[in-house]
């Protein structure tokens, strides 16, 4: 397998799970091992000194692990039972009186725990106005800031930050990089290589791709102290994946490369048609050359921008609502990164603070034929914006 083209070595290494083959039977998929508790010999050794009890780890887990790690160019990889258990795990490795820096305009699941968490643990949280790195540059706090949070392209604003430019400010500044790679996925961006310290995934999206897993996942470059501090989090908190959707995730990324080239391809195509649309004021997808964060996203998106995008429908809550309401094909319902497409009307969801704008639509794009997708698009909004 070539390591020197990413793009080939992620195909390939998610159609074959990282060549698996069980050897105890020849399987070329892993057998689902449900046991919690690991046997020892007669004389107290453990039969697979890897495995004693699966709230530390599990052989469940661990060939999901390496195909995230892989796919993401890193060493190391954590599984979840959610995105959100691994956003918490990566937080809890900070101490009161920390600092942190996140973007004010993000997944609002993230904001909401974050703020929440900073608050009762004493921890001072900068919410930076906006996504650019110079923004994020002037809130970093040399020796003070601990963790930097990147969300790129965000949840559902689209805002692009720098994660090369912020990372390398952050490393002078002594400061660890997250970046949450949920919508940008490690096919068109791989933040390892970039700089950031810490990739973390909502694998409920892309990664599994089917709308039928929740999970989280957390990489990094190479086992190293903040890992371990991770790690412990887990096992102590309890924060293990199940054992059929770690097999679920494994097989869902199987097809994870044609998945996503597949549907942001898509993507752009939709996004092109939007924004000729006479009922749109406007679409957000890093791919559109006129779009804010574009010629950011060139250099740190490879071969693709995704397959999420937002668009503004012409009026307020009331069409934007109406032109959800009439899509046929493309249901209405939160979450991204699944086969199926999907529209959400965020501003319904999110506290008025977070700031999405009421005619808002996020269009989570998925694997159909792109002109069925079109064709759905067009009637919904030709009827709803008279
Ligand atoms: C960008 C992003 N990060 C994190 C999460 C949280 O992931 P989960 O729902 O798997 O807990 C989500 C969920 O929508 C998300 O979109």
């Amino acid at each position: 397998m070539s390591e020197q083209d990413p793009k080939r070595f992620i195909r390939t290494t998610a159609a074959t799970a990282s060549h698996f083959v069980d050897v105890n039977t020849g399987g070329i998929v892993p057998p689902i091992q449900t046991s919690t508790t690991f046997a020892r010999d007669d004389r107290y050794e453990l039969l697979n000194a890897a495995h004693t009890y699966s709230r530390d780890t599990s052989p469940a887990i661990i060939p999901a692990e390496r195909v995230i790690a892989d796919l993401e160019g890193g060493g190391e990889c954590l599984l979840f039972p959610s995105g959100m258990a691994a956003i918490a795990a990566i937080c809890r490795t900070c101490q009161s009186r920390d600092h942190v820096v996140a973007p004010g305009s993000m997944y609002w699941g993230t904001r909401v725990w974050l703020e929440k968490f900073c608050d009762r643990r004493g921890i001072d949280l900068t919410l930076v106005e906006d996504a650019d790195a110079s923004t994020y540059i002037d809130a970093i706090r040399p020796h003070e800031t601990s963790l930097v949070w990147i969300e790129s392209p965000s949840n559902p604003m689209m805002n692009v930050t720098d994660i090369a430019a912020v990372s390398q400010a952050a490393k002078a500044a002594k400061a660890l990089v997250v970046a949450d790679n949920t919508a940008a996925t490690p096919l068109f961006t791989r933040p390892l290589e970039l700089g950031a310290d810490i990739v973390m995934h909502s694998a409920t999206k892309s990664l599994n791709g089917h709308s039928d897993v929740l999970a989280g996942a957390v990489v990094v470059r190479e086992n190293n102290d903040v890992l371990a501090r991770i790690r412990e989090e887990r096992s102590e908190a309890g924060a293990m994946p199940g054992t059929f959707e770690a097999w679920l995730l494994l097989r869902g990324m199987r097809t994870f490369a044609v998945r996503v080239e597949r549907a942001a391809s898509n993507a752009a195509k939709i996004a092109e048609f939007l924004q000729s649309h006479p009922s749109v004021d406007g679409v957000r997808y890093p791919g559109l050359p006129d779009s804010a964060g574009h010629e950011i996203s060139r250099r740190q998106m490879k071969g693709g921008f995704g397959s999420l995008l937002a668009f503004h429908v012409k009026g307020g809550a009331k069409q934007a609502l109406a032109a959800a309401g009439a899509m046929q094909l493309i249901t209405s319902a939160t979450s991204i990164g699944g086969v199926e497409s999907l529209v959400e009307h965020r501003h319904s969801l999110e506290p008025e603070r977070t700031g999405v704008p009421q005619n808002l639509l996020r269009l989570s794009v998925g694997i159909e034929d792109v002109n069925d997708l079109i064709e759905d698009l067009d009637q919904s909004l030709t009827s709803a914006v008279r």
